[in-house]
């Protein structure tokens, strides 16, 4: 069975604690603290006649919402199940042999690159920099490539996570747009994750015109809280979207699925509410777990904090701890570019955060140099 490294597994750690999934407390997912649209839950009460049906294939009227709310035509999208599954489809639809992946990042691009037997390579963002991508040595590896000769091992595509995750740094619209630019005009696959995007409006390349090759993923798992039903989304030139669609198993997107993300996309009201407590909540939270001794906490962009322990703690240890106790956070000490004392926390409510903050405060204490 396979270990998957991100993503919250609260049924393991239900499994293994022996107690159920609604007494754990999961900071390793970040998921919207509010919960999904109450129209999006409306529409699976429901939905008992969408059951004796096959679901639609075309994933028809999701498109259409998607369509209007980009103002994109319906063709440029694809629905997967998750994002994670349209991340599996990019290196056999596009023909990707070596991706260069702009780290310290999710690892999942890396994973369906060694499944389709192809390569990556990694330029990293320092800590001493707050993790900020190198775009200035992306750029260089793109004109590298270009000028590489036949026969050289050239680089095909490049993944940005904007905001990144878990660092959540996020680049300016601006910035991504001349890196897609010039991957399109090296004729480089560029992939834009923006599965926590719509916690930082304006970072988006979506709302101006995407240059060809360009492909942008989305998620209604974090921000539209709707982890279990598994829908994402990727945006891209309408043959981009057919190589991608011919690749994918049919009816990998069940009704329910359709139907609540539909009606997630049209409740703005739910929308404004989950941005406006989140900008005030991690404000909040932020603050509080700068004040654990000697941590380091980065500015993040979406909804969740990178944490660093003081020198001498492992992230390790103190994840342990607060396992024991029913409280999952994210051990980031083995993502490639980051050090052992680094953690991940999604922002929750305010009583969850203050339960977590008390726990770290004592778990940090306790776990010795
Ligand atoms: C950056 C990033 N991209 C994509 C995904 C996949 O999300 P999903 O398959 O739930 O849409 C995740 C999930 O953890 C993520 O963190």
């Amino acid at each position: 069975m396979r270990y998957i490294g991100h993503g919250g597994d609260v049924y393991a750690a239900a499994r293994e604690l022996g107690r159920g999934v609604h007494r754990l407390l999961d900071f390793s997912a970040s998921i919207n603290p509010l919960g999904p649209s109450p129209a999006a839950l409306r529409t699976i009460q429901y939905a008992e006649a969408l059951l004796s049906h096959y679901p639609d294939p075309a994933c028809w009227d999701l498109r259409q919402a998607l369509a209007s709310h980009w103002d994109q035509p319906a063709d440029a999208f694809l629905i997967g199940n998750g994002s994670t599954e349209l991340i599996h489809l990019l290196p056999q639809a596009l023909q990707i042999r070596h991706l260069l992946i702009v780290g310290p990042t999710f690892s999942e691009y890396a994973t369906a690159m060694g499944r389709s037997g192809g390569r990556v390579s990694m330029v990293m963002g320092e800590r001493a920099d707050g993790y900020r991508p190198p775009v200035g040595q992306v750029m260089a590896a793109m004109q590298r490539t270009a000028q590489a000769g036949r026969g050289q091992p050239a680089m095909d595509a490049v993944l940005l996570c904007n905001p990144n995750s878990p660092t959540g740094h996020a680049c300016e619209a601006e910035t991504v747009g001349t890196l897609a630019s010039l991957a399109a005009r090296r004729r480089l696959w560029c992939i834009v994750d923006e599965t926590f995007a719509e916690y930082c409006v304006g970072t988006s390349i979506l709302s101006r015109a995407l240059p060809a090759r360009t492909i942008v993923l989305r998620s209604f798992t974090k921000f539209y809280g709707l982890p279990g039903l598994r829908v994402g989304y990727a945006v891209a030139k309408a043959g981009v979207i057919s190589r991608m669609a011919a690749q994918q198993p049919p009816w990998s997107v069940n009704m329910l699925a359709q139907r609540a993300a539909v009606a997630a996309l049209q409740d703005v009201r739910h929308a404004g509410r989950s941005l406006r407590f989140m900008a005030r909540e991690r404000a909040r939270f932020q603050k509080a777990l700068m004040r654990l001794p000697d941590c380091t906490v980065f500015p993040s962009a979406a909804n969740f904090l990178l944490i660093e322990l003081p020198v001498g703690r492992q992230a390790r240890v103190v994840v342990t701890a607060l396992r024991r106790q029913g409280l999952l956070i994210r051990d980031c000490s083995q993502v490639p570019g980051l050090n052992d004392r680094s953690m991940r926390v999604a922002v929750r409510t305010r009583a969850d955060n203050d339960r977590l903050l008390q726990a770290l405060s004592v778990a940090i204490q306790g776990t010795g140099r």
